[in-house]
């Protein structure tokens, strides 16, 4: 029987009683589908799965999110079949990135607080994230609810909010870490799409800031005052007790949910492998009209 126990006072629970490397009952997906509604992170532990178990698993909750335009890793580069996201520190032949690889610049915006996929039109809905080789200290990957980010604003800056959108691209993500040596071709994959500040979840109808490092304006304000708020609320949503820690284990799966919350990951050495495999439940709508094509 599977059972939740919830691990941080707002949000995130550990999921025992199951085993992922096997299909699923109905009942057992329809139970981590309203514990992911209502704990928006679960951690599940001593899940020693393959890619196609993982991807099997993951099917459950959608279809799976195409990554094309989330990278700048090319075709003949990747070490996992299509799919699987690779967000290991490796290269195709499992050695960790030369420390000037470009690749590797690129994922260091994944230190970052962000929303996986907020840069696409139609942004995902659950992460997956398989951890294969862990790292021997650092790595940890933190946890922000957005929900009670939203909850928890006064109510002046609720009101001012409410109808706001931004703008999001991997080039506002990356040119804040000072990378922004881009080709022509990588500057057009990541043309900035449009999504609302405050979602609403289609399940449980909470409210939830939608933030993400891809945010780089609000539409209708100038740059600098834009980036001043959203600092600001980035500030407010990353307080310590809005905050969840995962330590990694080997064969640990945590799933989270995009549309409520945040993530980045810590440092850790990089001279030695890291292996983390995800996998993305792709969205169903856009959270707003995009801009006419000008
Ligand atoms: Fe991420």
């Amino acid at each position: 029987m599977i059972a939740i126990r919830q691990v941080h006072p707002v949000f995130v629970g550990e999921v025992s009683g199951v085993d992922l490397t096997r299909p699923l009952t109905k009942e057992e997906v329809a139970a981590i589908e309203a514990g992911m509604d209502r704990y928006a992170v679960l951690v599940f532990h001593d899940q020693n799965i393959t890619d196609d178990q993982q991807m099997a698993f993951t099917l459950n909750f959608g279809a799976i999110e195409n990554a094309k335009g989330g990278n700048i890793t090319k075709d003949h580069e990747y070490r996992l079949k299509q799919g699987m996201v690779d967000v290991s520190n490796l290269d195709k032949d499992g050695k960790p990135l030369a420390r000037d690889d470009r690749r590797r610049m690129f994922n260091l915006g994944n230190r970052l607080w962000h929303s996986d996929s907020s840069f696409r039109a139609i942004p995902a809905k659950y992460s997956l994230l398989s951890a294969r080789t862990v790292a021997n200290e650092g790595g940890n990957t933190e946890f922000a609810d957005m929900r009670n980010a939203y909850d928890t604003l006064d109510a002046k800056t609720r009101a001012l909010v409410d109808d706001m959108v931004c703008e999001h691209s991997l080039m506002y993500s990356r040119g804040s870490m000072g990378f922004s040596e881009l080709t022509e071709d990588e500057r057009a994959m990541m043309k900035p799409v449009r999504q609302r500040l405050v979602r609403t979840h289609p399940v449980t109808g909470r409210k939830s800031l939608y933030l993400s490092s891809h945010a780089g304006n609000i539409v209708g304000w100038l740059v600098p005052e834009s980036r001043d708020l959203l600092r600001d609320l980035n500030e407010h949503a990353t307080q310590r007790e809005n905050v969840y820690i995962h330590r990694w284990r080997q064969y640990d799966l945590v799933i989270w949910d995009n549309r409520q919350t945040m993530h980045r990951v810590r440092r850790f050495d990089e001279t030695k492998p890291r292996d983390m495999r995800r996998t993305t439940v792709a969205g169903d709508a856009m959270t707003v009209a995009q801009a006419e094509a000008a």
